[in-house]
Order: structure tokens, then C-alpha cells, then sequence
């Protein structure tokens, strides 16, 4: 009897716990930001708002591909983080929602600016330039020149010491095949994509891996966004940030919410929250050196200054067009990614 009552009040228990959890609100979160940044964000949203999340990070081209493949039951809510083309590409494709977030009037021009190009379906939280970063040990204990401009990346003396991300799976790559071409021009550009195939030791699927493994020692140069290489500086390891002379791409990081998303007031919530300056200040608590897109948002004195590195004027409308990035990746995967090394 007393063990009867006592299997009683334990189901009951749980059948109260259970009533809960049900009740709770929650949020499904595709984070294409650095990991350490997209669990802070996960862990500070439940905090304020009481949400459950459930957060996956993945790149750039891989969220892409997921919110595509579950176009007709989507599973995420938003999508925070990442390079812009992708987010631009999913609204063009339909995949991601309209929305006008009263936090608007808060951006930079940059970030609107995103907005509006996609029919209010993405919008900017981040911007940074690409460039890249050498292990300064490494290039000393093999001897080889301090690479300044991307045409270094070519000399044969780099062969096996260069790495990058894939460009299907990262938006980091993805920007660099894209700058290279905006720069020297397609013809061009895809000879440079071939030269530097040469010279690739590994095509990572994360954008910010190659300098992490500069970081290691396990790659002399890795081509990220200079914010990822100045983060692994500030870490520590012995690695020089360079802006290449020829001048550079940038990426708009970017959000967007995912078309007939289950939890859409939540979604709503996140990224109203996400778009403040004290949600985009967590930025700092994990070495993100990113410029943040709301004005009041505190941009470190570490970040790379974005006004001193030659930028060039890339095309976010044409080359985050799902006729183009398919088209480049597509390219890039025929012609330069299949030649031998
Ligand atoms: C890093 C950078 C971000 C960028 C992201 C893209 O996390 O710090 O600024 O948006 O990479 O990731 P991916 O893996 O798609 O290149």
C-alpha cells in the first residue's frame, strides 16, 4: 500500500512535469555564427525570456541546404549568423519570412540596407572583411616570405601550406571565391581559384577552421574572416592578420526567420532580441570581433578597422542571387576543385 502510494504520487509527479515541459515555450535556433558565440546567445535567450532552445550550428551553405531540404516541414525557427548570401539566396527561394522588426530604426544603413534588397526576409547583424592570417613560426621555420596580397597565395613556395573552407559548405569561402572574382574578374579570378588549388593542404567545412588549425600549427596560412584570425591572435597563438593589397570582401552577417516556422512568436522574439545592443554586446564575452549592426552596440577596440582595409564594393544583390551562387559553386566544383594538387 504505502509502496502503491508511493509509485502514485511519483506518476503523478511526472504527469505534472510532463504537463509542463509541453506547455513551455521553445525555439528551434540554426546558428552559422562561431559555436562559443551561438551557445552564449542560446543560453542568454532562455535566460530572458524563459524559452527553451534548441540550437544547432552549422555553416553557412549547410544551414542553407538544410531549411531547403525541409522546405515542406520546416523544423527550424530562425537562422542566426552567417554570411548574407545564403540568407538572401533562402529569401529569394521563398524559404524565410517577411519581417519588420521594431528594432529597425536602431541599424546601421548597412544592415537595412540587406533587408530591403530581399524583400525584408533577411537583415544584418554583423559585417567583417575577409582576408587571412600565417602562422608566424611556421612561415619562419620554413623559410618563406611574408604573403601580403592574394597573388602571394600562388607562389609555388606555398604549395601544401594554404587552407580554406569548401565553398558549398561555408560562407566564408563562399565570400572568397566570390571576392576573387569581383577583384581580378570571372576569367581571371578562376585562374586564381586553380593556382590556389595548387597550394591548398585542405578544404574544411567550417569558415573559421583553417585558422584555428594556423592557431595549432597545423596549417602555415588560413584564409578566413580577419575578425576569426585577430580572435585566434588575441587567444594567444602566434598568428598575423593580413588585409590583402589588392583590396577585399566583406561579408553582411545575417538573420533570417524560417517560412511557416512552428514556433513563429518566438522566432519574432528572438530576433527582436538579437537585433539589441545588449544582445549583440555578448559579442565581446567570446572574443566575436565582428562589427555589430546595431549603433549602439559596442564594436571591440580589437575588431579590424573596417575604415582602414581597402574594400571592395561587392555586389550582395548579384552574388547572393540563386542563379549566380549556384552557378559560381557549381564552376568551382567543375573546374577547379576536381584538378589534381
Ligand atoms: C565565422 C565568422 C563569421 C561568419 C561565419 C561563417 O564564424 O566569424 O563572421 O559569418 O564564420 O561560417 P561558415 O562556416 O559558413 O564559413
Amino acid at each position: 500500500m504505502k509502496l502503491n502510494n508511493h509509485v502514485f504520487g511519483v506518476s503523478l509527479m511526472a504527469m505534472t512535469l510532463s504537463a509542463g515541459a509541453a506547455a513551455a515555450d521553445k525555439l528551434t535556433f540554426y546558428c552559422s555564427a562561431q559555436e562559443e558565440w551561438c551557445q552564449l546567445m542560446a543560453r542568454s535567450f532562455e535566460e530572458t525570456s524563459g524559452i527553451d532552445v534548441d540550437m544547432t550550428r552549422k555553416s553557412s551553405g549547410e544551414t542553407f541546404a538544410q531549411i531547403r531540404a525541409e522546405a515542406s516541414n520546416p523544423k527550424g525557427d530562425v537562422w542566426w549568423g552567417g554570411t548574407g548570401d545564403p540568407h538572401l539566396q533562402a529569401a529569394e527561394e521563398g524559404l524565410t519570412a517577411e519581417y519588420i522588426s521594431p528594432m529597425r530604426d536602431q541599424l546601421h544603413p548597412w544592415a537595412i540596407s540587406q533587408a530591403e534588397s530581399a524583400g525584408n526576409r533577411t537583415i544584418g547583424i554583423y559585417s567583417g572583411a575577409l582576408g587571412y592570417g600565417y602562422n608566424n613560426d611556421l612561415l619562419a621555420a620554413n623559410n618563406l616570405p611574408e604573403p601580403a596580397c592574394w597573388a602571394d597565395l600562388l607562389k609555388p613556395e606555398f604549395k601544401g601550406h594554404v587552407q580554406m573552407a569548401n565553398p558549398n559548405s561555408s560562407g566564408t569561402a563562399y565570400t572568397t571565391l566570390a571576392s576573387i572574382v569581383q577583384i581580378f574578374g570571372e576569367d581571371e579570378g578562376f585562374e586564381f581559384m586553380k593556382g590556389l588549388h595548387a597550394n591548398i593542404n585542405q578544404y574544411t567545412k567550417s569558415g573559421s577552421a583553417p585558422i584555428k588549425a594556423a592557431g595549432r600549427g597545423e596549417t602555415t596560412i588560413g584564409i578566413v574572416f580577419m575578425h576569426d584570425a585577430v580572435a585566434q591572435a588575441v587567444a594567444g597563438f602566434p598568428i598575423t592578420v593580413v588585409a590583402p593589397c589588392e583590396g577585399t570582401g566583406y561579408e553582411i552577417g545575417s538573420m533570417s526567420i524560417v517560412d511557416g516556422a512552428r514556433n513563429m512568436d518566438e522566432a519574432k522574439q528572438f530576433y527582436d532580441w538579437a537585433l539589441s545592443a545588449e544582445a549583440q554586446n555578448l559579442a565581446l564575452q567570446v572574443n566575436a570581433f565582428q562589427v555589430p549592426s546595431n549603433t549602439g552596440a559596442q564594436t571591440s577596440d580589437k575588431a579590424p578597422d573596417m575604415a582602414t582595409i581597402k574594400l571592395i564594393d561587392y555586389d550582395f544583390v548579384k552574388y547572393g542571387s540563386s542563379d549566380e551562387r549556384k552557378r559560381l559553386l557549381q564552376k568551382w566544383d567543375e573546374e577547379v576543385s576536381v584538378l589534381p594538387q
